[in-house]
């Protein structure tokens, strides 16, 4: 079933590397490309586990400071751990705890970015929730607590989030914001619907906020862009063998694209551009013409 169109895709991409060694293979990235990431604030929220720890400390490889969040401290210093081993300057890794579903909790974590930093450079959306397995029916089934968790932390937590880091991005001459999504969001798969339907609103809001924040901020450079990820193993992919960092160099080509790059599109891991709804594929290489 073919599920999305691909077109141009991105020459480089490495998707098996082993993370220790990032000091050779900077994960796909041209030396120049690399070094555009270096003195760069980002927060990474789903930065305690999977693919936000790895997004999380790859950006601080490149000389990035990251502000790390998820709900769980003991996760995030786990990630800082993790970065201790790689060889990374965990310095520059600031662990911040927020529930993205409290607005209260994001102000509070706002301000504590604020402490270190007037502006971000990036906001990276990682944290989500997986389908529940309370049934294998949930569009006839499941509970609304259920639904309301999944839709609330996907779709209204992304949200939330990039308006609450809106007065940080803004600070500067321009800002890149990253949702993960996943080929759920173009799917309809019996047993995964809420969760399809969340991802498919992610989407949506992605291309959307692109377009408003072009809109808004006409003078900056602004790139806003929906990545799929793929499947690895996290803590809600426990049935995949492939590691999370396989999405960082796709990341990575993303968040150190130079002024002008694609603003509300859609990209998968392995470099290929996708199109979603009214959205065709990005037209543009992304790394050869820099
Ligand atoms: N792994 C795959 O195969 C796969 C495939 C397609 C798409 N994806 C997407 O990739 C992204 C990352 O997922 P992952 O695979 O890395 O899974 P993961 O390891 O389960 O990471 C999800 C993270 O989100 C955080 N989180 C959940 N609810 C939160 C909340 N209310 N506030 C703040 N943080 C919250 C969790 O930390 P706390 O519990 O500590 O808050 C966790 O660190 C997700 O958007 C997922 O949908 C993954």
């Amino acid at each position: 079933m073919r599920l999305f169109q691909k077109s141009v895709a991105t020459p480089g991409i490495l998707e098996n590397v082993q993370p220790a060694s990032w000091r050779e293979h900077r994960f796909g990235l041209p030396k120049a490309r690399w070094e555009r990431l270096q003195g760069k604030d980002f927060w990474i929220t789903g930065a305690g586990t999977g693919y936000g720890r790895c997004i999380a400390l790859a950006l601080a490889a490149a000389g990035s400071r990251v502000f790390i969040s998820g709900r769980r401290i003991e996760k995030l210093r786990e990630t800082v751990g993790e970065g201790a081993e790689l060889g990374i300057d965990v310095r520059r890794c600031i662990a911040v705890p927020v529930d993205i579903k409290s607005e209260e909790d994001l102000t509070r974590a706002v301000r504590h970015i604020q402490l270190v930093t007037p502006s971000l450079y990036g906001l990276v959306n990682s944290a989500a929730l997986p389908q529940p397995s309370e049934t294998a029916f949930p569009l006839t089934g499941q509970s609304v607590a259920a639904w309301t968790d999944v839709l609330t932390t996907n779709v209204t937590g992304s949200w939330l989030t990039c308006k609450a880091a809106m007065p940080l991005l803004g600070n500067g001459e321009g800002f890149r914001v990253l949702f993960l999504s996943s080929f759920a969001g173009w799917a309809s798969t019996p047993g995964f619907g809420p969760y399809n339907i969340s991802k498919s609103a992610v989407n949506t809001l992605g291309a959307s906020f692109a377009a408003e924040c072009a809109m808004r901020y006409p003078e900056k450079d602004v790139q806003i862009n929906v990545l799929v990820p793929g499947e690895a193993r996290t803590e809600m992919n426990q049935g995949s063998m492939e590691s999370p960092y396989a999405v960082v160099s796709m990341v990575l080509v993303l968040l150190s694209h130079p002024p002008g790059g694609p603003n509300g599109y859609f990209f998968n891991r392995d470099g290929q551009h996708l199109a979603f709804a009214y959205t065709p594929p990005y037209s543009q290489p992304l790394l050869s013409m820099h």
